[in-house]
């Protein structure tokens, strides 16, 4: 398959280009995209075929669902039976942005998406190529993260080239994600907010509208959020987060070793050795994913990676994601 490969400029769109996307995903062809998280896989999401091959595409576990993704609160009222007094509350302060709400389905989320469950996953994006082209579609968009299953997550075009080029008929280029991890995902489906997934919305900020909110899901049992439970983010590369000295954990790994650490230490590391985070969380989290894959291409055996510093709002985040491309390897 030759793959279609659409330049948008965020500010600056080019509707014939979004418009023809969109076109392709409601003939049910996959259409990779850019949001201001990371890069998504989309198809329509009310059609079963198209959203089956997103798995297959993708390498993608069945039971695991997928997000729909909306341009307004009038599409969103479509998927679910009902939007409770809370979720209104959050998508007044966090939508269009990095908070995907979790609430009763309606018949218009269909099992392929919500995995067979009676919740179904609902963002609104702000990313304007994000935009458009569900607007253009006129419809919700199923999109998980557009990476082979297990691989770090994408936050510019080439990564979901490296991946897709050949095997999906449309990717739309976009830039690069500022935010550089996934949503943030809280289920308002029962009885207390549960944020099942961390993300740059943090759990402070949503405590502030609903004081009763906590972490969940990633207990005991079955996880509510079954993509938690799965291998993630990993590059070729091991990954080590190391808490103490870079240096010294280096002296145990053989083969060719990268340092992911905070500018500030720069001085540190050989030249051509040294991976930047940048000078906060926030940074790290914005370049993470972008980096485990610089390291592949650099060939590295081994990413020695500096645990974060903490005190952000992102940084929950920046340590769920960088723990499991460690796969809980942390000295
Ligand atoms: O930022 C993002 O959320 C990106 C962009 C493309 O929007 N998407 C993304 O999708 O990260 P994905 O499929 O990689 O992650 C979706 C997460 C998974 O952990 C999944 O288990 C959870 O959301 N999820 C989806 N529907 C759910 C539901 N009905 N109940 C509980 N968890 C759900
Ligand atoms: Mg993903």
């Amino acid at each position: 398959m030759i793959t279609k490969y659409f330049d948008v400029n965020p500010l600056e769109i080019e509707y014939g280009k979004t418009d023809e996307a969109a076109k392709i995903l409601l003939s049910g062809g996959l259409v990779a995209f850019p949001t201001e998280t990371v890069y998504g896989l989309g198809a329509d999401c009310e059609n079963k075929d198209a959203v089956k091959s997103i798995f297959t595409a993708k390498g993608r576990p069945m039971d695991n669902p997928l997000i729909v993704h909306v341009s307004d609160i009038a599409m969103c009222e479509k998927y679910v039976s009902h939007i409770p007094e809370t979720a209104e509350l959050l998508m007044n302060k966090f939508w269009g942005g990095p908070l995907t709400i979790v609430m009763k389905r309606s018949k218009f989320a269909i099992d392929e998406v919500t995995a067979g469950g009676d919740t179904v996953a609902i963002r609104l994006p702000s990313h304007p190529v994000a935009h458009a082209l569900i607007k253009a579609a006129g419809k919700g968009i199923a999109a998980p993260s557009a990476n082979l299953s297990g691989k770090p997550s994408p936050t510019t075009a080439e990564h979901v080239k490296e991946d897709f080029d050949g095997k999906i008929p449309c990717i739309i280029a976009g830039g690069k994600a500022e935010h550089g991890l996934e949503s943030t995902v809280i289920d308002l489906s029962g009885e207390r907010p549960m944020v099942l997934r961390p993300g740059v919305i943090s759990l402070d900020m949503i405590k502030e509208l609903l004081p009763d909110a906590v972490y969940g899901g990633g207990g005991e049992g079955i996880p509510k959020s079954p993509g938690m439970k799965y291998k993630h983010y990993a590059p070729d590369a091991k990954v080590i987060v190391v808490k103490g000295d870079m240096k010294k954990e280096a002296e145990n790994c053989s083969g060719k070793v990268l340092f992911m650490d905070y500018e500030d230490m720069r001085s540190e590391y050989e030249e051509g050795s040294f991976l930047s985070v940048g000078q906060d969380d926030t940074s790290y989290a914005a370049s993470l994913f972008w980096l485990l894959r610089l390291a592949d291409s650099k060939k590295a055996d081994f990413v020695l990676a500096k645990d974060p510093r903490g005190g952000m709002p992102v940084s929950d985040a920046l340590c769920n994601r960088l723990y499991k491309s460690a796969g809980g390897n942390i000295i």
